[in-house]
């Protein structure tokens, strides 16, 4: 498991409050994560230079792009599978999820994707500054008592770290089924210089882009009749608003 000791980092270690341990593993699973897991794994060291994350593809890469908790893998596999040139960082504390991804890259070595298996916060602060293209993140923990609002990746300070790492005219990809994180994260990006949201109309929100991928929680989320929110922001371009 990735540690690293905060040297690099804007924030102390963050706790991490989900799980990373379910069901008992099937021994196919079991075996991937060891024998294919290490192979793709993005380890970070105490060292305090920053990562490039092209540097971490065995072959040459246009952009990087990075999902933060995929869960079960699926979305995170079928992008990288569409986007060939395109290199993609997946993180996920949960076993059970990172097990899940794995069995679905027929691929193997040869991936364009790369894996951390912690808490992605734990990453961010090492990545080099401008150095990813789009993340997404869909379906995050909604954390919806009040008293738990602070867990939520979307604070200012998740905005802050992703404002770093990503390139100027670089997106954010946020989907929920839950509104009241959605209108969090949406107060959230308004006051954030970095930021600006990409909608003009009802639709841009209330529907998924063209070339959407469900995820597994999204499915569920539709299948109980609840309605989905797509937000998606834009990084500003550095000079022009200093940050
Ligand atoms: C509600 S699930 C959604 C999974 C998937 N994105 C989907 O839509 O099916 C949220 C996931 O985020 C992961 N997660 C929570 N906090 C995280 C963090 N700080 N860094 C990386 N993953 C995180 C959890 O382990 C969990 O698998």
């Amino acid at each position: 498991m990735n540690r690293v000791d905060g040297k690099g980092g804007a924030t102390a270690t963050p706790r991490f409050h989900g799980r990373r341990h379910g069901r008992k593993l099937r021994p196919g699973r079991i075996d991937l994560l060891h024998s294919l897991l290490p192979r793709l794994r993005l380890v970070i060291d105490d060292c305090s230079a920053p990562i490039d994350p092209r540097l971490s593809f065995a072959r040459s890469v246009t952009d990087v792009w990075l999902e933060i908790g995929f869960g079960a893998g699926e979305h995170l596999a079928q992008r990288a599978e569409e986007n060939p040139d395109v290199g993609f960082i997946g993180c996920e504390p949960y076993v059970s999820g990172v097990a899940s991804l794995l069995s679905q890259l027929s691929s193997g070595n040869d991936t364009n994707i790369r894996l951390f298996d912690d808490d992605s916060r734990l990453l961010l602060p090492r990545l080099a500054e401008a150095s990813i293209g789009r993340v997404f993140l869909l379906f995050p923990d909604p954390w919806p008592k009040k008293r738990h609002w602070q867990r939520r990746f979307l604070t200012l300070t998740g905005f802050d770290m992703l404002a770093r790492v990503l390139a100027d005219g670089g997106d954010l990809w946020f989907a929920t089924d839950h509104m009241g994180y959605a209108g969090w994260a949406l107060q959230h990006a308004i006051r954030h210089s970095a930021f600006t949201w990409l909608a003009r109309r009802p639709d841009d929100w209330r529907r998924p882009t063209d070339g959407w991928i469900q995820t597994r929680y999204e499915s569920k989320a539709l299948a109980k009749g609840d309605h989905c929110t797509y937000l998606r922001f834009r990084r500003r371009n550095r000079q022009e608003n200093g940050s």
